[in-house]
């Protein structure tokens, strides 16, 4: 457990909390690495029984102390810009094992990828692959293409993350993916090696993975009816986790599912898990400024980190466990806790039972996903630091910002 209590007190690992925040003050991202690597152990000995390459999601986390560390375990990396390419090369991860998604990708991007010789691209449109062909061509290159499908399902817990449905401006439907492949034969430049889909995040059976390898399996077939083999296989990212009482994905149950499926075939899995190795690794540490009464016999309690720090509660209606970091010497009453910007969508929990005082340091738990990755600087707030426990220590491995930070690039004109 890397967030567990010892003598009342909630640690990091072997660290209080508590002293962590007196060290880099807060609001601050704190990471236990021995948590990410369990994490990725355990999806490593699941998916053990079939050839498989495990590619992290940069979006859901890109720090690069998290990257290199997992570099290092020999992960890939499922990249959505050239932004987090760089971030990856930073951190001494390799592109051969580097795949490229996303509706959007520029010529800039492309090219950038070319010339890293990156595993696949992970073509979401015939418009994409024409402008794939063309930047191989100017470079004198080759690029390796595995069209997106969208194999139609419903899954995620939020319609803003269900990507696998036809309705999404995901992926194309196994018909057009056929064409793609067709224009890719033509090509001398483009090599067509995989298939594959990315249906949801947050998803916590395996049912919906398994109808998706279904279909993507189809098309394989089909297409090897049409003489091309392809090698590599991708189900995407979405395994789900525990942020209330949801029952966690069960990574065993993959395992056991795509033996079951690829069994007999020469493919190579790729998965594309973001939330699954990291989430549970953080938290977001931060501070009650203020304490004041409010309405329905709840009060506000005002804290030092806001949607700008943590937006999943603002923007996907989030329920994260939140708890006092030191044994609690207040009564218990019911809280709004909300942050200092100037929205009323500007909380991080709704109606929790807390035993709170003005100065309490409070952790919200299952941060690590998603949580500095979507952070903004609105209201002219600093992002707030992020300190990664590894071990026997723990370090700031990103500073918090500075205003100077902010103003950098701006001028008066
Ligand atoms: N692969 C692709 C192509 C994706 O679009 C995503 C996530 C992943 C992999 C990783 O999904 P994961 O394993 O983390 O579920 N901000 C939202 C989640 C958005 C997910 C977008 N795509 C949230 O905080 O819930």
């Amino acid at each position: 457990m890397a967030f567990a209590r010892d003598d009342g007190a909630l640690c990091a690992d072997a660290f209080p909390l508590a002293d962590i925040a007196a060290a880099v003050g807060t609001p601050a991202y704190i990471y236990s690495w021995p948590s990410v690597r369990a994490r990725y152990a355990m999806l490593e000995a699941a998916l053990a029984d079939v050839p498989h390459r495990i590619c992290y999601a940069v979006k859901a986390n890109g720090n690069l102390a998290l990257l290199a560390r997992l570099a290092r375990l020999g992960a890939g990396f499922d990249i959505v810009s050239g932004g987090e390419l760089t971030r990856v090369l930073r951190a001494g991860g390799d592109p051969g094992r580097t795949v490229f998604s996303g509706v959007g990708k520029s010529t800039e991007e492309i090219e950038f990828a070319i010339r890293q010789d990156i595993a696949a691209f992970n073509v979401e449109s015939v418009a994409e692959l024409a402008r794939l062909e063309a930047g191989a061509k100017r470079l004198g290159r080759s690029a390796r293409v595995s069209v997106r499908v969208n194999p139609d399902i419903e899954a995620g817990d939020h319609p803003y993350i269900a990507t696998g449905t036809k309705e999404s401006k995901f992926g194309v439907p196994a018909a057009v993916a056929r064409d793609i492949y067709r224009q890719a034969a033509t090509s001398e430049v483009l090599e067509a090696v995989g298939v594959g889909c990315h249906i949801g995040s947050q998803i916590n059976k395996v049912a919906p993975f398994k109808q998706a390898l279904t279909s993507l399996l189809d098309l394989a077939d089909t297409l090897s009816g049409d003489g091309l083999a392809l090698r590599h296989i991708d189900l995407g990212g979405g395994f789900g986790v525990r942020y209330r009482s949801e029952e966690p994905f069960c990574p065993k149950e993959l395992g056991r599912m795509v033996k079951d499926a690829l069994a007999g075939r020469n493919l190579t899995l790729t998965v594309e898990p973001g939330r699954f190795l990291v989430a549970d690794a953080g938290v977001l540490l931060t501070r009650v400024e203020y304490l004041k009464p409010g309405p329905n016999g709840r009060g506000f309690a005002v804290v030092d980190a806001a949607m700008n720090d943590f937006l999943r509660p603002t923007l996907y209606q989030a329920w994260h466990a939140i708890e006092p970091v030191l044994a609690p010497d207040a009564a218990e009453a019911r809280w709004d806790v909300v942050g200092p910007v100037c929205e009323s969508g500007d909380f991080l929990a709704l109606d929790r039972e807390l035993p709170l005082r003005e100065g309490a340091l409070l952790a919200v738990r299952g941060v690590g996903a998603y949580g500095f990755a979507l952070s903004s600087n609105y209201n002219s707030r600093v992002r707030a630091a992020e300190v990664l426990v590894d071990e026997d220590r723990f370090r700031v491995v990103r500073e918090r910002e500075t205003m100077a930070d902010l103003l950098r690039s701006e001028t008066i004109g």
